[in-house]
């Protein structure tokens, strides 16, 4: 049967700037978003009605899961398609800051569209994405991205040069909301870094993207969760240059060379929590990403 194979990329911020809380509650952001190569495969089928599988045990398979709510809105969109078979093999940790359950929507946008042959444009896919969550437009374009609004409208920058990614995920997860609610005015973030990093970008400077990394949640998911704060700490004290992912509490480090990423990757013990090793991808990567078979 013919079905759709999707990676479905994790995603992290090189820049992540909290700028002021917004009158509809949400933040107004400008982001510079990063994909990478730790990712979840989805395979999609065509089928009577929306099935969603997955060989985690910890992820809603209803509506309350993205994955699942994008296939309504692109069965909304498209009604002669009566349903889709979803199966999610995660790779990428839950609750982690990586963006996994907006990749995820994405993907599957992405996998329908080809499929069910849609033709929807980049721009049509994004407007479905937008309807799900703030990260999920991301998802759609990568594999660098400045992203502003509340991070719904992307657009593609100059890719980033190949860094190694080494992630730690603690054993419990953030709540976002809470994070972004707990933002006070003197942590929200005034300096105007995108320029220089943009020109960073494009001039391929890797010093510059490595020495001028920005989170402003940071200070906010810390005061929540001092665990965050600690492995920070470590990070600060064995890396050069590290930060944490999205909302948390997932910390990561970037560096130019492979081995300096994997014997770091080993020195972190292991009661911090899991340890993965990933590496920033490129736009031959994103447009691979989807896949039709037409055999079993
Ligand atoms: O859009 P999404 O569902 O991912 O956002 C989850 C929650 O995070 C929002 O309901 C809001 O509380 C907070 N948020 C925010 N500003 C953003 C993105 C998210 O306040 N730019």
């Amino acid at each position: 049967m013919r079905q759709a194979k999707v990676k479905t990329y994790a995603k992290i911020n090189m820049v992540l700037n909290c700028l002021y809380k917004r009158d509809d509650g949400y933040h107004e952001i400008s982001s510079i978003m990063q994909a990478i190569s730790l990712h979840d495969n989805i395979n999609l089928k065509p089928a009577g009605e929306i099935i969603l599988n997955s060989n985690s045990t910890l992820i809603p398979l209803d509506e309350k899961n993205f994955a699942f709510k994008a296939a309504q809105l692109v069965i909304s969109k498209y009604p002669s398609i009566k349903g889709v078979e979803i199966y999610i093999d995660k790779k990428i940790p839950i609750e982690a800051g990586l963006a996994g359950g907006s990749t995820n929507a994405a993907g599957v946008i992405l996998g329908m569209n080809k499929l069910f042959n849609l033709k929807m444009t980049t721009s049509e896919m994004i407007e479905v994405a937008e309807q799900i969550g703030s990260d999920v437009p991301f998802g759609i374009i990568g594999p660098t991205a400045l992203s502003t609004g509340r991070g719904t409208n992307v657009s593609p920058i100059p890719e980033a040069p190949l860094l190694w990614v080494v992630l730690l995920k603690p054993d419990f997860g953030v709540s976002t909301p809470k994070v972004y609610s707990n933002m006070k005015e003197q942590m929200f973030e005034k300096t105007d870094n995108i320029k220089g990093f943009l020109g960073a970008l494009e001039r391929k400077d890797q010093d510059y993207i490595l020495g001028n990394l920005v989170n402003t949640l940071e200070k906010s998911t810390f005061a929540l969760y001092p665990k965050v704060q600690e492995i920070k700490d470590f990070f600060i004290r064995n890396t050069k240059h590290s930060l944490m992912a999205g909302s948390g509490p997932t910390v990561f480090a970037l560096f130019p060379n492979e081995i300096e990423a994997i014997n770091f990757k080993d020195s972190i013990p292991p009661d911090y929590g899991k340890a993965y090793l990933a590496q920033t991808i490129d736009s031959k990567e994103i447009h691979e990403r989807v896949i039709i078979d037409e055999k079993e």
